[in-house]
């Protein structure tokens, strides 16, 4: 039996995120094993009350808006985040602090230092293992736009998108043991399937079954 994991999934808009956590989900649930999907900013009650405030109305300061961000943290670790890995079940979440060093550190231009410290303070589990959804922001904006219900992340300039997939980029590169990116441009049963042979390679300890 493996230890339950914690499971991160990041990228740009319309990356495919939560399709591919729930398509995670469902195959933890096929392979006789449980897992709960979540989301950041949310997760909780209190997370998902910040998560309207976040995204609903721009706070002047970048910082204002990091420790909303940082707040709904350490809410969702404390709540549901270490209690549901202590019970054995694994943790999907849809983005994590990796979107705070991208959106809050390169893109708001908050301080390294700043970010640190606050993961310092309130990141008391790591995740094991952090999928990039990686594709053109052209692509990934049309999906949100065909999506629908844009939230004011979706609606900035492309420079911005580029800069947010090479973020990604650069902490996937710094750290390979965490992170694996995957081609999210492709149709979903393709991603799904890679996400499947990274989690069964990584956490696993399993060799892909290129069958499925
Ligand atoms: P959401 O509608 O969930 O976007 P997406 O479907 O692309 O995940 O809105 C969440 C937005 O919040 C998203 O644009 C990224 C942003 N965000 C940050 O800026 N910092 C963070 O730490 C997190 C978790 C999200």
């Amino acid at each position: 039996m493996v230890t339950a994991k914690f499971i991160t999934f990041e990228g740009g808009e319309g990356s495919g995120k939560s399709t591919q956590a729930e398509r995670l989900a469902a195959r933890f649930a096929s392979s006789g094993m449980s897992a709960v999907v979540s989301r950041e900013p949310g997760g909780t009650p209190l997370g998902e009350k910040i998560r309207a405030l976040i995204l609903d109305r721009r706070p002047q300061a970048a910082e204002t808006e990091l420790l909303l961000f940082a707040a709904a943290r350490a809410e969702h670790l404390a709540a549901l985040i270490v209690p549901e890995l202590a019970s054995g079940r694994w943790v999907i979440c849809d983005r994590f602090i990796d979107s705070t060093r991208v959106y809050q550190g390169k893109l708001a231009g908050i301080s390294h230092a700043l970010i640190e410290t606050l993961e310092q303070l309130t990141v008391t589990r790591m995740p094991d293992l952090t999928l990039v959804l990686d594709l053109p922001p052209e692509i990934g904006l049309e999906r949100a736009k065909a999506r629908g219900g844009q939230n004011r992340f979706d609606e900035a300039a492309l420079p911005y998108h580029q800069a947010l997939r090479a973020g990604f980029h650069d902490i996937a590169a710094r750290e390979p043991k965490r992170c694996v990116v995957i081609d999210g441009a492709r149709p979903a049963d393709a991603v799904e399937a890679d996400v499947w042979t990274a989690v069964s390679i990584r956490l696993l300890g399993l060799l892909p079954d290129r069958t499925s």
